[in-house]
């Protein structure tokens, strides 16, 4: 949402990724369809640093696409902590599997392999943190059955809430999927178990905290 000069700055006084993520970022670019969806350096940098504040022991990912976000939100586990992270895209298994052995999480991340809605209350679980990056159009479906399920403290990170600018049309002339990331925008706000900040950050991602 910056203008690239400003997008630059930001990047260029952030940390950098380290080789391992660089190096599956690039085989997603070479390889994969649709490579944008990835969350790439800088938000994978924001992932990271909330996951190292929070030191969660469980946390659930809604959207593995190659794994990048996992990796990110992985770095700062407790040291007894879990990763579940759900995808229904079985094809993308190889190159999840191929970087989460050369990271140091291995044993720490568990992925599942169907439809979220179907699979996420068969896990039985509470969670710390909660990466929601999903088909939009399910995103007022997750939060119902996702924020139940945070712990008190815990965290629930939305991306892509701005959806490339489309929900900021004054006139609301909304395509389906800006229609329903709208309603999650205001569904978020009016669950008044999270308290909840819409952010700048690439294509706007919304942070909450369970009250
Ligand atoms: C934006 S990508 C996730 C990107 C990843 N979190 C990252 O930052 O690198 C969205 C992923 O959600 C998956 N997906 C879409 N609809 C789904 C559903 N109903 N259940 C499970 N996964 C779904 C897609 O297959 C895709 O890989």
């Amino acid at each position: 949402m910056f203008d690239l000069k400003a997008s630059t700055y930001l990047q260029t006084h952030s940390s950098n990724e380290s080789q391992l993520l660089a190096k599956l970022r690039r085989e997603t670019e070479l390889k994969c369809l649709n490579p944008i969806m990835l969350s790439g350096e800088f938000q994978g940098n924001f992932l990271s640093i909330i996951s190292k504040i929070k030191k969660p022991k469980n946390v659930l990912e809604i959207g593995t696409y190659t794994g990048y976000s996992t990796i990110c939100l992985a770095e700062g586990l407790d040291k007894k902590g879990t990763i579940h992270t759900i995808d229904k895209n079985e094809e993308l298994i190889e190159i999840q599997n191929k970087y989460f052995e050369l990271s140091n999480y291995r044993n720490q991340i568990k992925q599942y392999t169907g439809e979220a809605l179907k699979i996420i209350p068969s896990m039985k679980l509470n969670f710390d943190l909660i990466f929601l990056d999903a088909d939009k159009e399910n995103y007022s479906n997750y939060l119902k059955k996702v924020s139940p399920l945070l712990n008190k403290g815990g965290i629930l990170i939305s991306d892509n809430v701005l959806w490339h600018g489309k929900v900021l049309d004054e006139n609301r002339n909304y395509d389906k999927t800006t229609k329903l990331i709208d309603e999650f925008n205001k569904n978020i706000i009016k669950d008044k178990s999270l308290q909840s900040i819409m952010l700048p950050l690439r294509d706007g991602i919304s942070v909450s905290v369970k009250l």
